[in-house]
């Protein structure tokens, strides 16, 4: 298992805003490693980390009502320095003696920051930005008191002590978020508290990320034999090759083809891991086991239901004819691991296997993305060769394009969606737009229109485009596609599809709607 040691640790403590992961990610974006632990760790729990500094997130709790979540107060009293934001900020000043007033005035959005004159030079977190800038405030309590020993390092109309410090103990509180892009110099903020408060140093970059993985897998894996599977997805094929990089040929990977991955999905997967990594593949062709599976099959949740028992009978079958195997490899990821609640890979194992495979397998597990976010995912999968369609690739889900194709999924209907599908991407790509777009794809209905081609009268499919921003998938907005870019959709589908005589597009967001159509 990948371990932090080589780098410094700086702990985010997460007060139940949905701000902790930003925190954590920016730090990372400085170059030090950082984690998310829950507000209720010990000071006991916090030294055994050795941290390098902590940060308090902000919450949506008042410092003042029952039950607000506090922070272990022998965790100031370590030496490690602290940095609280908004709430974190709050906490500092109530728990440290100073004093937290229901104003009435909060203040939110865009705010005037000024840095205190009297009182000494600016804060060493504050070098790096102007006397005066716009930071981004969202709270509703202020700090009216620093507390003994702390002085106000900055202000704001509404807010007497927006910034406080207390250097000799190295404990700093920011009443704004320095985390969010609409502050000036936000992360000149974080960084001058890393570098210049902390003393971490910008070790984490994803050079040094891979040889900490590298070396981490070869002494978890020894000279045993691993599988690993493989979906087309970024996850497990980043998690592939870096296992690839560790131990070369003890890995094989397996990718069952169901023959519902989008056009070419399959023969990209062949020439990277086949050809350009040398990977040893086991490549399951098993569409038309899916298919019969399929076969008249028209509610949503039997499809999927099917389909994931299927594609674990099917990589069962292939595993047991590896014989040997002793590790399966997974592409957890670290968000999965906060969403879970528990840094701890025992509990988390059941639910993010791949593609749902069994505990009764008997695998060791090997997580070599499990402290890695997606962003540093998709970094790491750069650094090691693979291909930008693999690398940059949207979503997909398991069930793949059954879940678009609405009714019968017959091998010809399959067809013709990947075919208008393929388009939808080839486009949206030209158009610069890919990367932007959570997931840009074609649907296909189970209805018939008629039409008129030539002088002829059609009766053929429609389908759908549906394409979404998003940020977790959670919700979605339906994306204000270019005219132009729809006009070239409908125009190449309806005359290179066959099959095909209408193009329509889906303009719901989630909610209501969810982002796939079945
Ligand atoms: P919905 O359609 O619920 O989808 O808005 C949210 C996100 O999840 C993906 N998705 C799935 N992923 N297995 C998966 O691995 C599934 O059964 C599945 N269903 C939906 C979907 O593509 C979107 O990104």
């Amino acid at each position: 298992m990948p371990t932090s040691d080589p780098f410094d640790t700086v702990l985010v403590v997460d007060f139940g805003a949905q701000y902790a992961q930003l925190i954590a990610r920016r730090v990372r974006e400085a170059h030090v490693y950082s984690e998310i632990v829950p507000y209720t760790i010990t000071a006991a729990e916090v030294q055994a980390r050795r941290p390098t500094g902590i940060i308090l997130s902000g919450g949506p709790k008042s410092v003042h009502v029952e039950g607000a979540p506090l922070l272990d107060p022998v965790v100031y009293e370590l030496g490690i320095p602290v940095l609280g934001i908004c709430y974190g900020a709050q906490l500092v000043a109530a728990q440290l003696g100073g004093r937290v007033a229901r104003t009435g005035r909060g203040e939110y959005g865009r705010t005037r920051l000024t840095l205190a004159s009297a009182g000494g030079p600016p804060s060493v977190i504050f070098t790096k930005v102007p006397p005066a800038f716009d930071v981004w405030m969202s709270h509703f309590d202020g700090i009216s008191e620093a507390p003994p020993g702390f002085r106000a390092t900055a202000t704001s109309a509404d807010a007497p002590v927006a910034a406080l410090e207390d250097p000799s103990r190295g404990i700093y509180g920011v009443q704004f978020h320095p985390e969010v892009v609409h502050t000036q110099g936000g992360q000149d903020i974080l960084k001058s508290f890393l570098y210049d408060v902390c003393g971490c140093r910008p070790l984490w970059t994803m050079t040094s990320v891979i040889e900490m993985s590298v070396a981490a897998i070869r002494e978890q894996i020894g000279t045993e034999h691993v599988i690993c599977g493989l979906s087309g997805g970024v996850d497990s094929a980043v998690a592939a090759a870096l296992v690839h990089k560790a131990v070369g040929e003890q890995l094989t990977c397996v990718f069952v083809d169901t023959g519902l991955l989008r056009a070419g999905e399959a023969e990209q997967v062949e020439e990277t891991f086949r050809r350009q990594f040398n990977v040893d593949l086991v490549h399951v062709k098993a569409a038309d086991r899916f298919l019969a599976a399929l076969d008249d099959v028209l509610d949503p949740e039997r499809k999927r239901k099917i389909i994931g028992a299927t594609f674990i009978r099917v990589f069962e079958e292939a595993a047991a004819d590896l014989g040997d195997a002793r590790f399966l490899v997974q592409g957890t990821l670290y968000p999965d691991i906060i969403e879970s609640g528990t840094s701890d890979a025992a509990r988390i194992k059941s639910h993010h296997n791949v593609g749902g495979l069994p505990d009764d397998m008997q695998f060791e597990l090997v997580e070599p993305l499990r402290n890695l976010f997606k962003d540093e995912v998709r970094a790491v999968g750069e650094e090691l060769g693979l291909p930008e369609e693999i690398v940059w690739r949207q979503p997909f889900p398991g069930p793949g394009l059954a879940v678009r194709i609405i009714g019968t999924v017959t091998r010809e209907r399959v067809q013709v969606l990947q075919a208008a599908d393929a388009i939808v991407t080839e486009e949206v790509r030209r158009a610069g737009l890919y990367r932007d777009l959570w997931q840009s794809f074609a649907v296909l209905p189970a209805v018939r229109t008629v039409g008129v081609m030539g002088d002829e009268r059609t009766y053929a499919y429609p389908v759908v485009i549906r394409a979404v921003t998003s940020d977790d998938a959670m919700t979605a907005d339906w994306a204000r596609l270019p005219y132009e870019l729809l006009e070239r959709l409908s125009s190449r589908i309806i005359n290179e599809v066959p099959g095909v005589n209408r193009v329509a597009l889906d303009i719901t967001s989630k909610p209501p709607g969810t982002i796939e159509w079945e």
